[in-house]
């Protein structure tokens, strides 16, 4: 059974609550497909309420604690330690296509150190929580990330900028790099949740993934699964905190430096 802390606790009710009118949504969307604008307000709304719910459910219970949230920005709280980072829905494009691979996210930082993280696919029913130092589980599941040290043998998972997201140039890298990860893996995927890739990758499914341009309610509770599930996580460029510039890799200890590698020979300098 997963080590839930008070604060975890309250992490997954809220997240539970948040996604049972997500997953009526998600059934009405295909009546929604039809009309061209009313999917995309509908998926919008979804979003807006999701968040308002979290929000609610987590200030009720922890009304000091910060929260910083996709669509509304950060709610300050008098205590000045712990703060929420909230995605509604990650995934947002596959929720509006129909595609059930999107999730609910929420990590807790104390001190500015990820303490607690949960990422919820309410559509499969997949509740990934992770507590610092008592490890990453999915339902009652203890989780460990992949073995394997041989790229050849991995799969691995990315993101690539789309239409309105990044500059050309940050798309020619993007493409740079997976030519050199595809040509020396088992094949890569792009499933369009961040959240749900680093879970992924947690739960030994991937062996790696790395995106760059994210934010950090994207990547928040993601990072504490695979850290708790043993694997290593750092911006793209080795250094540690993924969180400060938006680009991040996470894989297992052995295959952690060889993907770095490849990803410098790419000709990818870090960003800033
Ligand atoms: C997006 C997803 C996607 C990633 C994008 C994110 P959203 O989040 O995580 O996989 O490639 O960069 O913005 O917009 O669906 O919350
Ligand atoms: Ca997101
Ligand atoms: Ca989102």
């Amino acid at each position: 059974m997963p080590y839930l802390s008070p604060a975890l606790n309250v992490m997954v009710a809220a997240a539970r609550k948040a996604g049972r009118p997500l997953i009526r949504d998600f059934g009405e969307l295909e009546h929604l497909q039809i009309s061209l604008k009313g999917p995309a307000d509908f998926v919008s709304n979804a979003d807006q309420r999701t968040e308002r719910i979290l929000i609610e459910e987590l200030q009720r219970t922890r009304p000091g604690y910060s929260i910083f949230a996709e669509e509304t920005g950060l709610h300050e709280g008098p205590d000045k330690t712990h703060r929420f980072i909230i995605d509604p829905i990650d995934g947002t494009t596959n929720f509006l296509h129909g595609v059930p691979i999107f999730a609910i996210s929420i990590g807790l930082e104390r001190e500015g150190q990820l303490q607690s993280a949960v990422v919820f696919n309410p559509i499969s029913d997949e509740m990934y929580v992770a507590e610092r130092g008592h490890g990453a589980y999915l339902n009652d599941k203890r989780l460990r990330v992949a073995a394997r040290k041989t790229l050849s043998e991995t799969l691995i998972a990315t993101g690539i900028p789309f239409m309105g997201r990044g500059t050309d140039e940050e798309r020619e890298q993007s493409l740079a790099e997976v030519k050199a990860i595809v040509s020396r893996t088992s094949g890569i995927r792009r499933c369009g949740s961040a959240a749900l890739d680093l879970a992924s990758v947690a739960a030994g499914r991937f062996d790696a993934f790395w995106e760059r341009g994210l934010n950090a309610w994207d990547m928040a509770g993601g990072i504490l699964l695979v850290r708790e599930a043993g694997g290593v996580v750092t911006n793209v460029d080795g250094t540690p905190d993924p969180m400060k510039n938006g680009d991040v890799l996470a894989a297992n200890e052995a295959l952690h430096p060889q993907l770095l590698k490849l990803l410098k020979e790419a000709g990818n300098p870090a960003r800033s």
